[in-house]
């Protein structure tokens, strides 16, 4: 990564520039200057933002439409504006004060923020309901204002910065006859080349709006000649990666399941053709939200592209009364100059230091032992102790209950909604159990699915009206169970307030936050009919509301998603869940394509993995317990097993493991990420490496597939080191240069059966 270019001129600490909006104090381009991200070039109108390695450029045209120049490598502060073209398109219209010049169309010039209805006929960002009946949007530059620190979003996820860390640009549009006024925010984060986007929609008129349509990011290429890499799959085996060219029409990706899913993830790139993980131009966009989305992009048949990313319009309806507005969710954006291992790294950077809340962030996280595959449902206190005491013996320090500790839930079509500790598997309590546990020398973590209920419950009974559900229409179940509807203040109050009493009333510094099934019946008792098109996003801001709340709360403990596995892994439940359960698939040969496929935008120490018992839960496979505790430390390592049914040679590598995670915790959760091989593809061996940000020190992780009758001789060929140091692997006598790892590798052992893996540490020698 080059070095970062010197920042002489800056914004003074609170120092907010604006320019030509209405009753705003106009500064001169003066302080303008002073500015590094963000330059205003006032004579040519253009708004340049600049990181580390890239340019984002956009400027304010003759008729006051917000153009997008440049989005790419680092180029500078000039005007980009020569690239763009107009010709005279027929069928693309021209607007009415572009007179006779029929070379203006909205249809070919590059939009900041497509609108709709005027002469754009490429996939709209916003989509009104105005009171006269039309759907009808031109948006027009009012001005802007620019600010130091990155700027804030009301309930809703957001990437956040110091002030002397990100930038904020603030463009505003109107359509004065509908009288609608957009403000675009803009957060440049120079170091990790991030920049982030976001939408507020204001009805400024006397009369109700109603938005079909509100995306976060549009982002126009003058150019289709690019690949789209979308992550998709299902339950079991999440963000698979799927590569495929860009075709005319529309390519698009989404979720209307209410939650992001496991069958696509709200992170997508657009990358040159020949794109790979060290060469060629590649764009990934995420999309902080974690219900209903869509990643859509369009060819035009001019050479060019869209990519718009937001809520996913199906049954979005969003009512604005008059001064009212919405916001949307945050979408992010990394461009790498030299392929997707760069790409990912300035995601994982960001994440790490501007999304995650990590109680932990600065001291190491316990490793755990989750008795979910361990028993099911079916344990008591006595049992959960002897898992515990058996894995403190091993070094663990984190005891996770799963399902089953509360109401009636000997199975999972009962006791949802009655949060209250099962005296008959518990009979001394909550503070009983966490007391004998913590005497174990270990911490104490919960599961909950605080957003379901069970016909079967005592809160279904009394309350079968807090279900989402049509009326007159018998909701479906998914895993036998309904979903509470969320967007109700009062309904989340009430479980919010049972959840404080159980957390309040023992030592809980973990808590599992799981969600088991997608959305349907979408209907809200609390809202009107013309209404109910707010629910699924309502849904989800009651979700991020009851999050804050408990981090509010209970600052010290640490919150694990889990949705199903992975069907909500997205940037918005990072921020209040900074790690996720990867996936309910706990296979590790399953789990390399799973963490290989995450990796391209969310950084290991999101990832939850465990190792578990063979033959796997899942899938029967049997794995050495070497290879399944090298896949499960890539993440956020834990176990998920009886440790008690394990051999003394089986304990001692476990003990061995988790002194080794322990050890190494800061290199594999905050060093940089290298992908080097892929899973999906059929080599011997998918490997992958962590490298500290000096480059000193590094670990590599590498598994075999099946084993293959007289394998050739294999070298691995490392990243990232520094060429001109020498490394000791695994305390070898010999000394390895960084160079010559690099160029021509190291040689790999001849493998002996199935699924073998190594780990290699590499230290240099000063
Ligand atoms: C699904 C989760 O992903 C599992 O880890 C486990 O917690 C079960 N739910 C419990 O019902």
């Amino acid at each position: 990564m080059p070095d970062l270019r010197v920042c002489a001129r800056r914004l003074t600490a609170r120092q907010v520039v604006s320019g030509r909006l209405p009753g705003m104090t106009y500064n001169k381009a003066k302080l303008y200057k002073e500015c590094l991200m963000i330059v205003y070039d006032e004579q040519n109108q253009t708004f340049t933002l600049h990181t580390c390695n890239t340019t984002y450029q956009m400027k304010v045209d003759h008729y006051q439409v917000l153009v997008h120049t440049y989005y790419g490598p680092y180029v500078g502060d000039n005007s980009l504006s020569h690239c763009l073209r107009c010709a005279d398109r027929d069928f693309s219209p021209n607007p009415n004060e572009a007179g006779n010049d029929r070379t203006y169309s909205l249809d070919i010039i590059p939009q900041e923020y497509s609108t709709c209805g005027v002469g754009d006929f490429r996939l709209p960002s916003v989509e009104p309901e105005l009171p006269d009946g039309s759907h009808t949007l031109d948006l027009r530059y009012l001005g802007y204002t620019l600010q130091k620190g990155k700027y804030t979003l009301p309930d809703l996820p957001a990437f956040y910065s110091a002030e002397e860390e990100a930038e904020t640009l603030t463009l505003y549009l109107e359509d004065a006859s509908a009288q609608i006024e957009t403000a675009l925010y803009f957060g440049v984060f120079e170091k990790s080349d991030l920049i982030t986007r976001a939408v507020r929609i204001i009805n400024r008129g006397k009369e109700t709006v109603r938005l079909h349509r509100c995306a976060s990011l549009c982002l126009d290429f003058l150019r289709a000649d690019m690949d789209l890499i979308t992550f998709n799959a299902h339950h079991l085996m999440e963000r698979c990666p799927d590569r495929a060219p860009l075709r005319s029409g529309i390519q698009s990706v989404g979720s209307v399941r209410g939650i992001s899913s496991h069958q696509h993830n709200p992170f997508v790139i657009l990358c040159d053709q020949n794109a790979d993980e060290y060469h060629g131009l590649c764009y990934g966009a995420m999309l902080l939200y974690s219900g209903n989305f869509e990643a859509a992009v369009e060819c035009s048949p001019f050479e060019s592209s869209r990519l718009v990313m937001g809520i996913h319009p199906y049954h979005f309806c969003w009512s604005l009364r008059p001064g009212e507005s919405f916001t949307t969710p945050e979408a992010a954006l990394v461009c790498s100059p030299d392929g997707f291992t760069q790409m990912s790294q300035q995601f994982h950077r960001a994440i790490r230091d501007h999304l995650l809340r990590d109680p932990y962030s600065h001291r190491r996280k316990p490793v755990l032992i989750n008795n979910w595959e361990a028993t099911y449902f079916d344990f008591t206190a006595e049992k959960l102790v002897d898992i515990a005491n058996e894995a403190s013996a091993l070094g663990i320090e984190l005891f996770v209950m799963d399902d089953g500790w509360f109401g009636v839930r000997d199975d999972d079509s009962s006791g949802l909604g009655d949060w209250q500790v099962n005296k008959t598997k518990l009979p001394d309590g909550l503070e009983g159990l966490v007391s004998r546990i913590n005497s174990l020398g270990m911490s104490f973590g919960i599961w909950v699915e605080p957003e379901m209920v069970n016909e079967n419950s005592a809160l279904y009974r009394e309350h079968p009206d807090w279900i989402l559900h049509v009326p007159g229409r018998a909701p479906a179940r998914g895993r036998g169970q309904f979903v509470l509807d969320f967007s109700r203040k009062d309904v989340r109050d009430h479980i919010y307030g049972q959840l404080k009493t159980i957390f309040s009333s023992a030592p809980v510094t973990y808590v599992k936050w799981d969600m088991n099934r997608s959305l349907t019946d979408v209907w809200s008792d609390a809202l009107p009919p013309q209404r109910q098109g707010e629910v699924y996003h309502r849904y989800v801001l009651g979700v991020y509301d009851i999050l804050e709340r408990l981090r509010t709360d209970y600052p010290h403990m640490l919150i694990e998603g889990c949705c199903g596995g992975g069907g909500r892994f997205d940037g918005g439940m990072l921020y209040y869940t900074p790690q996720i359960w990867c996936s309910d698939d706990s296979d590790a040969i399953d789990r390399l394509k799973i963490q290989y496929g995450t990796s391209f935008c969310y950084p290991p120490c999101t990832m939850g993995a465990h190792v578990s018992a063979v033959p796997n839960e899942q899938n029967g496979r049997i794995t050495p317990l070497e290879t399944r505790g090298i896949v499960a430390m890539s993440g956020a390592f834990g176990y998920e097993m009886d440790p008690g049914k394990c051999s003394p040679e089986e304990k001692e590598i476990i003990r061995r493991q988790v002194a080794w995670y322990q050890t190494h915790y800061e290199l594999i959760c905050r060093g940089d990420y290298y992908r080097l091989g892929d899973p999906f593809a059929n080599n011997l061996f998918t490997a992958w490496e962590h490298v500290s940000e000096d480059k000193r020190q590094a670990v590599v992780s590498l598994v075999t597939g099946s084993v293959r009758p007289s394998p050739p001789y294999s070298r691995l060929c490392l990243k990232g080191l520094d060429p001109s140091l020498q490394y000791r692997i695994n305390g070898s006598e010999t000394l390895y240069s960084g160079g010559a790892l690099m160029q021509a590798g190291y040689p790999l052992p001849a493998f002996s059966g199935d699924y073998q893996a190594i780990q290699l540490y590499l230290e240099a020698q000063s």
